[in-house]
């Protein structure tokens, strides 16, 4: 039996993709296509109006349910938010917290992105802290500099373990990806800075995702990187065979150990 922590993390960010009707369809055909996929843990983090509808198909499986945002606050006049408890009351169990385009587009900053990292550990659900940097950063080597800002910010004053998605935002949606060698230089790194940030006992669960044009054809390449925990995968989610082979690779890495 391969433990929880040593199976590779499959997640699926949806992003503004896929109505309540399209999402449980999705999930019917994903759980008949995994059921035979022990050594992967897998996550879909629909939009906020599907998930109502994606929980009651997930209940009584082991594919597990994420958020793709949250707000600080548990309840309040904040139009248009959505809080930690109102999440776990759909059985939401992970949220993503500062996607690139949520920094890029919406101007989350670094203390917003702190706040909301604080308040999901707070309020039982445990964050997918996304941080990497652009293609400038990256052509000016300023891509560590960067990454470990970002972690020290989002990090403060946390103890618990956490899940780090390292997503080169010149990766995303573009279908250029991260080198295997690229990815785990920069996923090496990161385990290093949040070592020192968290308790030592959480270190060792802390989790670090790749995301960033991954797919079944690039997955097995990624996964294998001593330091690739596993994927947060945006475009590739939405197709239910695409999404099914990653977690079928995933499965076979995980089994081997
Ligand atoms: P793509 O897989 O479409 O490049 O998106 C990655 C991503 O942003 C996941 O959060």
């Amino acid at each position: 039996m391969v433990s929880n922590l040593h199976k590779p993390f499959i997640a699926g960010n949806w992003k503004m993709n896929k109505t309540p009707g399209e999402a449980t369809e999705f999930v019917s055909q994903l759980l008949i296509e995994i059921q035979s996929v022990e050594a992967a843990t897998v996550l879909v983090c629909p939009p906020f109006t599907a998930l109502a509808a994606v929980s009651n198909s997930l209940e009584n499986t082991r594919v597990l349910l994420g958020a793709q945002n949250v707000h600080w606050e548990r309840e309040g006049a904040f139009t248009g938010e959505i809080s930690p408890p109102m999440l776990r009351d759909l059985f939401v169990t992970h949220v993503i917290i500062g996607h690139s385009e949520r920094r890029a587009i919406f101007h989350e900053a670094d203390e917003e992105i702190h706040k909301k990292v604080l308040a999901a550990i707070n309020g039982g659900l445990m964050p997918i802290l996304c941080v990497g940097e652009n293609l400038n950063e990256r052509e000016k080597g300023k891509h560590f500099s960067v990454v470990q800002t970002q972690l020290e910010a989002a990090l403060k004053d946390v103890k618990n373990p956490v899940i780090i998605a390292y997503e080169p935002v010149w990766a995303i949606g573009t279908g250029q990806t991260a080198t295997p060698e690229m990815a785990q230089e920069m996923h090496r790194y990161i385990r290093k800075v949040t070592t020192a940030i968290v308790e030592p006992a959480s270190a060792k669960e802390v989790r670090i995702l790749y995301g960033g044009s991954m797919k079944a054809a690039n997955a097995e390449a990624l996964l294998q990187q001593p330091d690739i925990d596993g994927g947060l995968i945006g475009g590739a989610s939405l197709n239910v065979q695409e999404f099914a082979s990653i977690v079928k690779i995933a499965g076979s890495i995980g089994q081997q150990g």
